[in-house]
């Protein structure tokens, strides 16, 4: 466990006390290490991502929940981008996975859509493109300034993305694969992107595919979501359309994520950031972060367990258990306590 920082700290401890029940529940057992890496630790201590954590973390652990980083005390965020980028690059978490998972009918802006038109799995690009970092900043604060960003797409990093998107949908038995890129402007690292998909497809035969521009899809998902299984696209185009998605399903407070490498320890984190304004509060929606653990049980291979998780938090929105952001007056922990009650109540179920 990372909490991290903010809100972090609010809504990790209670994913933890729902997956402490879970584990009561189904007779698993869970060994919980918290980290306390994030500000807190930077400012006083000046530690990032300490010596040696990649490596811990890589040999003697299953997987990582992540809650958020980012505190207005260190404008530089400096120690969010060397911990949770670091995790990201160094432990090689080339899947960003974003489900799109409308649970509740009330919760989509878009008029007559349910859950079984918003339903989809978007696959980010995690460790290239337009995010490796790589440019300069020439004659900084001149008239004659010029900022160069390189976007760095690799061979093995657009096959890995594409036949990792293909293999979910074979093993969920999904239809249809839609990959999205801008080939049309983007005429070299997008070219690589649509010879690497018409090679990978082709081992697929049983999966429907689909391009389209991604200025295409982003008004195609708000049209007709309904149309999409799976979508692969890169590193920037995947982080604005999983936002999108986010908001198709009920937005920020509910939206988990899993930054996953199958060979390496994953992360598993909510969406949303460590949103200061409502810190210390203690009315932070902790669904974003259950969701998330949900994805960790699965990936796991825990996938009964991971849809206990999941009903507990369908029935908190259709009874209303939710928080204020959801316009409930639960707080943090109530919701939390609720949702662990939720879950023990699934033995009795089960039994
Ligand atoms: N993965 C991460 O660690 C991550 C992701 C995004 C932003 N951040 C950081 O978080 C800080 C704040 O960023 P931001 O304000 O742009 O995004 P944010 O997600 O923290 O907050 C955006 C808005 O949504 C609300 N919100 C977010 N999560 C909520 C929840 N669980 N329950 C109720 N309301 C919720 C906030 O109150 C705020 O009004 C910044 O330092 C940013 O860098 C970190």
């Amino acid at each position: 466990m990372i909490p991290g920082d903010g809100i972090g700290r609010e809504v990790i401890p209670e994913a933890c006390k729902v997956l402490r029940a879970m584990a009561e529940a189904s007779r698993r057992k869970f060994d919980f290490v918290e980290f306390d890496w994030g500000a807190e630790k930077f400012l006083s201590e000046g530690v990032t991502l300490p010596a040696g954590a990649v490596e811990m973390l890589r040999n003697d652990f299953d997987a990582i929940l992540f809650g958020a980083l980012g505190d207005p005390r260190v404008p530089s965020n400096k120690h969010a981008a060397d911990i949770l980028l670091g995790l990201r690059f160094k432990l090689d978490l080339f899947v960003n996975a974003r489900p799109v998972e409308l649970l509740d009918p009330r919760l989509t802006p878009l008029r007559d859509r349910g859950e079984r038109d918003i339903r989809m799995m978007i696959f980010r690009e995690n460790t290239e493109g337009l995010y490796v970092g790589v440019g300069g900043i020439f004659k900084k604060g001149t008239p004659d300034e010029v900022a160069v960003q390189e976007d760095v797409n690799t061979r093995k990093g657009v096959e890995r993305i594409i036949r990792y998107a293909f293999d979910y949908a074979r093993r969920k038995g999904l239809k249809r694969v839609c990959m999205s890129d801008k080939s049309n402007a983007l005429t070299f690292a997008h070219d690589l992107w649509q010879r690497v998909f018409a090679e990978v497809r082709k081992e697929y035969a049983e999966i429907e595919w689909r391009h389209l521009y991604i200025d295409t899809l982003a008004m195609e998902m708000v049209r007709d979501p309904g149309q999409f299984d799976v979508i692969v696209t890169c590193n920037l185009f995947g982080d604005i359309v999983s936002d999108l998605g986010a908001q198709l399903a009920g937005g920020l407070g509910l939206a988990p994520s899993g930054n996953i490498n199958p060979e390496s320890t994953s992360l598993f984190e909510p969406v949303h950031g460590s949103a200061p304004n409502i810190a210390g509060k203690g009315i932070a929606n902790p669904l974003g972060a259950v969701l998330a653990s949900a994805m960790m049980v699965e990936h796991l291979g825990w996938t009964a367990n991971a849809e206990n998780l999941r009903q507990a938090v369908r029935a908190a929105l259709r009874e209303n258990r939710v928080t204020p952001d959801l316009g409930g007056n639960l707080s943090t922990r109530e919701l939390g306590d609720w949702l662990a009650d939720q879950v023990a109540g699934q033995r009795a179920a089960q039994a």
